[in-house]
């Protein structure tokens, strides 16, 4: 089990998950926002043994994650499977490591915080070891609500996603890729990981159906959505879409406030807020302009004729601001909240 030596201070980091989507981009932003590193650790399953990941121009090899491969790690990300977060997530905490986790799995557990660092860094401050990061989806949508919820509040929202096939990983990509080849060729191939053929369709079913008729996809966005902006009992109305996009997830959402702002007065909150770039007029935001970008891109605000309610339209990378990005905010801000250090500190 290896332990790059990458600086002569900082903290020891582990990635679970090294070798994937989320993973890789994870690895890129930790060097390129120089993320104080002494050593790190990359972990994946027994698939990736003998793989070399790329870390500042250096190849680095691959461990299989175990219980063993958290003793000595400060802080852990866990970009893998949630059944791995379930597992080894405790086990690392046990171990004296500080988890950020970009699974489902433990995102509405009541001592968990669920956090997106521009919306609602104090929840950090409760942490017990592990910190969820949200639904991909969730932040993009949450990061254009917060500005409005703090000029107008908040009474409901009926969103629609428009989800690229990275949310699903890399497999996500390759499937989609196969199927773009099968059509071309007049052939049909079963889909694998999607409810239906995702090339050149739009398929409005993202993950299970629950019984209610929502699928889980659904249910997070709206449990998470509550959970990061402390409104237990806002409407949020959700269909989630899964659109024929590498990367970037879109939404499409209707907000109804607890009084009425104007749309210049909203255009100025969501430019305002840190981490929105907001697209005035004609500016229609679209995946390829967040392909590079960590920012949430806001635009096409209007009023609804009829409701009085708010429009809008946001889109961001989920493989950045939707999972890495946001991940290395929340230790970076941990960081700067004295809560890494007080974790390294009790480890010796
Ligand atoms: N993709 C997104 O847009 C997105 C956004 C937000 C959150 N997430 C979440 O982030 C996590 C990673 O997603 P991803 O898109 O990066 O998936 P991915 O591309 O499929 O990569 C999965 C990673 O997990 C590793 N892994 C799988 N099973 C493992 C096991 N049993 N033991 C150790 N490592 C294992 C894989 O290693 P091998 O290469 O060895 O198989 C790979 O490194 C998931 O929990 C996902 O729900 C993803």
């Amino acid at each position: 089990m290896t332990w790059h030596r990458i600086g002569r201070s900082g903290y020891d980091v582990a990635v679970v998950g090294a070798t994937g989507a989320v993973g890789e981009i994870l690895l890129e932003l930790l060097e390129k926002r120089r993320f104080p590193l002494r050593n790190l650790r990359l972990l994946a399953s027994e698939r990736s043994v003998g793989e070399q990941v790329m870390f500042a121009r250096r190849s680095l090899g691959v461990d299989v994650a175990t219980p063993e491969a958290f003793d000595g790690a400060d802080l852990v990300f866990f970009a893998a499977t949630g059944e791995l977060s379930r597992t080894l997530a405790p086990e690392a905490v046990e171990r004296g490591a500080l988890v950020i986790d970009k699974s489902s799995t433990w995102r509405l557990a009541p001592h968990v915080p669920l956090v997106v660092p521009e919306v609602n860094p104090a929840a950090l401050d409760e942490h017990q070891g592990i910190i969820a990061c949200p639904n991909c989806t969730t932040i993009g949508l949450v990061m254009a609500l917060e500005p409005l919820r703090r000029r107008m509040g908040l009474r409901s929202v009926v969103a629609t996603t428009f989800q690229a096939v990275s949310g699903a990983g890399r497999d996500g990509v390759l499937e989609l890729e196969a199927h773009e080849r099968a059509r071309a060729k007049g052939e049909t191939i079963e889909p694998r990981l999607f409810a239906r053929s995702v090339a050149r369709n739009v398929v409005p079913l993202c993950d299970r159906l629950a019984e209610d008729g929502h699928t889980l996809e659904e249910h997070k966005l709206r449990a998470e959505t509550r959970k990061i902006l402390g409104l237990p009992s806002l409407a949020v109305s959700v269909t989630a879409v899964r659109v024929p996009v590498a990367v970037g997830h879109s939404v499409a959402a209707l907000v109804e406030g607890e009084r009425s702002l104007d749309v210049d007065q909203a255009g100025r909150a969501l430019a305002e807020f840190e981490g929105v770039r907001f697209h005035g007029g004609d500016a229609a935001p679209t995946p390829h302009d967040v392909e590079h970008s960590d920012d949430v891109l806001v635009g096409r605000l209007r009023r609804d004729p009829d409701t009085g309610r708010l429009w809008l339209w946001s889109v961001s990378n989920n493989l950045r601001k939707g999972a890495a990005t946001n991940a290395i905010q929340i230790a970076e801000t941990m960081q700067r909240r004295g809560l890494l250090d007080q974790r390294a500190r009790r480890t010796g």
